[in-house]
């Protein structure tokens, strides 16, 4: 049993690691300031709760104690609002990573896992992605996921702090909160399917993901915690395949027995154009094989949104 801190941890991805970290009979402790997070979806799992900010110093000490193992996910996790906020959104993203991979070596913690992105990309052409391509991330959020992982490599180089980054495609799955603007484009649509209304494309719909099913994220950060060699690696985490955002809508449609032709809107300023992740080194490097196919995680999902409060 080790004692870990999972930051963002009432968050959408963050809460679905930490129920599997404590299912496995883990200590899990929980740094979030519940900005975008929620206590509730974390309802009757036993972790201890830190709540606060990131960016605050003695914060991170109290929550650092006695930890072996950090998976960084707190972070403002949105494109739209980096283009809105630009300095916010580094503040939190750089300077807070930053502050954490310090404080984590202050504190003689074992492993750092990040949540880097796809985003690093940008608009790169070439498909699909692969690490060893150069970063161009095209706004400033990915910008601020990249710095993070040039800050977890340097950490593990100089401070021999060990350190894997993950790069998240477009991960869904229950409790991805569908009444916020910046939410995965499939709790959007969902949401919008469940109402009654039809699903709105920002853009032609020929634009396209590759969506990876919250589970499958979950077991590519357990791996990351146990692989051997943790100096500032980075992988893939994708589902390997390809969805236009036309397909998702009549998938979508399809699943729930509707027939609510998309509307169409302007597209959004620094989206990606195609994003579909060659997921070969994070196999060959931690095992990572995804499970869910996109059916059966968007079935999960909406079981889910049904049972839930769309209202909000
Ligand atoms: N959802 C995706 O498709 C996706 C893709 C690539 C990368 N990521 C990364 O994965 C991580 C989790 O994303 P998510 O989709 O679960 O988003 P989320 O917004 O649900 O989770 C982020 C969590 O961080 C917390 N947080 C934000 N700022 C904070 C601060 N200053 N101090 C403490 N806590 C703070 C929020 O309250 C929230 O609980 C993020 O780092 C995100 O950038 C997500």
């Amino acid at each position: 049993m080790a004692r870990y801190l999972v930051t963002g941890g009432a968050g959408f991805i963050g809460s679905h690691l930490c129920r599997r970290l404590v299912g496995e009979g883990h200590k899990v402790r929980v740094l979030d300031d519940l900005s975008t997070g929620k206590r509730a979806n974390l309802k009757g799992v036993p972790v201890e709760w830190v709540e606060g900010d990131l960016r605050d110093g003695a914060l991170l000490e109290a929550a650092l104690r006695e930890v072996q193992f950090v998976h960084h996910h707190a972070a403002v996790a949105s494109v739209a609002v980096s283009v809105a906020q630009p300095l916010f959104e580094q503040e939190v993203n750089v300077v807070g990573t930053l502050r954490l991979l310090e404080a984590a070596r202050r504190a003689g913690v074992r492993r750092v896992v990040f949540a880097a992105s796809a985003a690093a990309y940008g608009n790169n052409p070439q498909s699909p992605k692969r690490e060893e391509m150069r970063p161009e991330p095209a706004s400033p959020y990915g910008l601020s996921k990249v710095a993070g992982e040039y800050y977890c490599r340097i950490y593990s180089d100089i401070y021999g702090l060990e350190t894997v980054c993950l790069r998240y495609f477009n991960v869904y799955g229950p409790r991805q909160d569908p009444s916020s603007p910046y939410s995965g484009v499939i709790s959007l649509f969902a949401r919008r399917l469940l109402l009654g209304q039809p699903p709105i494309i920002q853009g032609d719909g020929e634009q396209s993901r590759d969506f990876v099913y919250v589970e499958d994220v979950v077991q590519a950060n357990l791996r990351a915690g146990q692989v051997e060699r943790a100096g500032g690696e980075i992988y893939n985490i994708g589902s390997g395949r390809s969805t236009t955002i036309r397909e998702l809508a009549g998938l979508l449609n399809h699943l729930l027995g509707a027939a609510l032709a998309p509307q169409f809107a302007p597209a959004r300023p620094g989206d990606v154009r195609h994003s579909l992740a060659d997921i070969s080194r994070a196999g060959a490097g931690l095992g990572y094989a995804p499970v869910f196919d996109l059916a059966e995680g968007l079935g999960r999902t909406l079981e889910w949104m049904r049972s839930a409060d769309l209202r909000g």
